[in-house]
């Protein structure tokens, strides 16, 4: 089924008695009970397929769980309370009974970072970092580090470099180490990483799949092997997403892949007219042909879809500079996050990667005259005008 059909169709229209519900309804109920405790034990033993207490099952995320695992073709997936809980019990899951060893990407998220050194390292876990753009690099803390799980993200935060992730996931496949992918820039629409051999796929709800700017939530999704595990974890700590925010999410998933299409060919339209302004020393862009990816973007990407972030760097710009022309702004949001419908501006100094030391973040090739976009839904018209006016000032 195409993902356009996917989106709007599965999960929903769970039969109750005689009538079918053309949207799942948001359950609020903590626990359920059922004609005899019979059936309740049933339930428990997991002998009767039901809900029993909202930590354990709750049919309005269970309806959002589907959708999810059906639009990344996964086994099973998890509906949590934001994109950071669902990495926390994606690494965690993935580590149970392994090495207590995560090798990382370099390129990540601000937050995901301090989750790493900050959160995951103080409680005992080994954390190695490497270059995921160089194979070679991969392949060789692989062997030296022997680590329990990988982590990386499908498109980089903010320099949209895309590593190889076909190819790392043989190296993790030959080895038996499971692969967590962070897709949240990428979404189903411009790549699904269980396809090309990950195990897990995390993504921050609150961004392209949900898209409106009114929910914070998370989901991991993952292969048949370790989803009991994912369950039994999440049900002993309770990562949950509450259910208003699960009907959210699905209803704003259900319109995902039209905005997410309009979204990418926004981006494109609007890198090219960033490229040629004279205040613009460069663009960052998954679908630029000379992009230092772009053999691996032809190879891994939906064609056509190139994703919807740009970053740009202002020519010898400094705070100062980055500060004027965000003021300048008359539409694009100047708000932290990504994917909504809404184009929006973020400086990674200041946000994203305010807590990496300034060394750290230039070890990275964040600078101060780096900023990030993220294309909204509006006429790319008025997107780029804005862009170019506020450059001027
Ligand atoms: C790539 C990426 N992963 C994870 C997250 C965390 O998501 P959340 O804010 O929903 O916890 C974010 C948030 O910006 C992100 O950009």
């Amino acid at each position: 089924m195409n993902l356009f059909t996917k989106a709007v169709h599965s999960g929903d229209r769970k039969r109750t008695g005689s009538w079918v519900p053309v949207t799942t309804p948001i359950h609020t109920a903590v626990s359920y009970f059922y004609d005899d405790v019979e059936t309740l034990d049933k339930v428990f033993a997991h002998e009767v397929h039901g809900p029993s207490y909202a930590r354990y099952d709750n049919p309005t995320n269970q309806a959002l769980e589907t959708q999810l695992a059906t639009l990344e073709n996964g086994f099973g997936a998890l509906a949590c309370s934001s994109g950071m809980a669902a990495l926390h019990l994606a690494l965690t899951t993935a580590l149970m009974d392994r090495r207590r060893v995560i090798l990382a990407a370099t390129a990540l998220y601000g937050a995901t970072i301090n989750l790493l050194t900050k959160v995951l390292e103080p409680e005992g876990v080994e954390i190695v970092f490497a270059d995921f753009s160089d194979l070679a690099a991969v392949e060789e803390a692989i062997a030296e580090n022997k680590p329990g799980a990988l982590l990386m993200e499908t498109i980089s935060n903010p320099l949209l470099r895309v590593a190889p992730l076909d190819e790392i996931a043989k190296l993790t496949r030959a080895a038996d180490i499971p692969l967590v992918i962070d897709s949240t820039f990428a979404s189903p629409m411009v790549m699904r990483p269980l396809e090309f051999g990950a195990n897990f796929v995390v993504h921050s709800l609150t961004k392209y799949l949900s898209g409106h700017g009114d929910v914070l939530g998370g989901a991991v999704i993952c292969e048949e092997r370790y989803y009991d595990a994912l369950l039994r974890l999440s049900r002993t700590v309770g990562f949950l997403l509450g259910p208003f925010e699960a009907y959210l999410s699905m209803r704003g998933a259900k319109t995902f892949p039209l905005r997410m299409e309009r979204q990418c060919q926004n981006a494109t339209v609007v890198a090219a007219g960033l490229a040629k302004h004279p205040r613009v020393s460069k663009v960052h862009f998954t679908g630029d042909p000379a992009h230092p990816d772009a053999a691996i973007i032809q190879r891994l990407f939906t064609p056509g879809l190139y994703g919807a972030m740009i970053s740009i760097e202002i020519k010898d710009g400094s705070k100062e500079d980055v500060f004027r022309f965000i003021n300048a702004l008359k539409m694009v949001v100047p708000a932290t996050s990504l994917g909504d419908v809404h184009t929006m501006v973020l400086y990674p100094v200041i946000a994203s990667h305010r807590d990496l030391s300034p060394k750290h973040r230039a070890r990275l090739g964040i600078h101060d005259n780096l900023v990030r976009l993220s294309i909204g839904i509006e006429s790319p018209e008025d997107i780029l005008a804005d862009l170019e006016n506020a450059l001027n000032a």
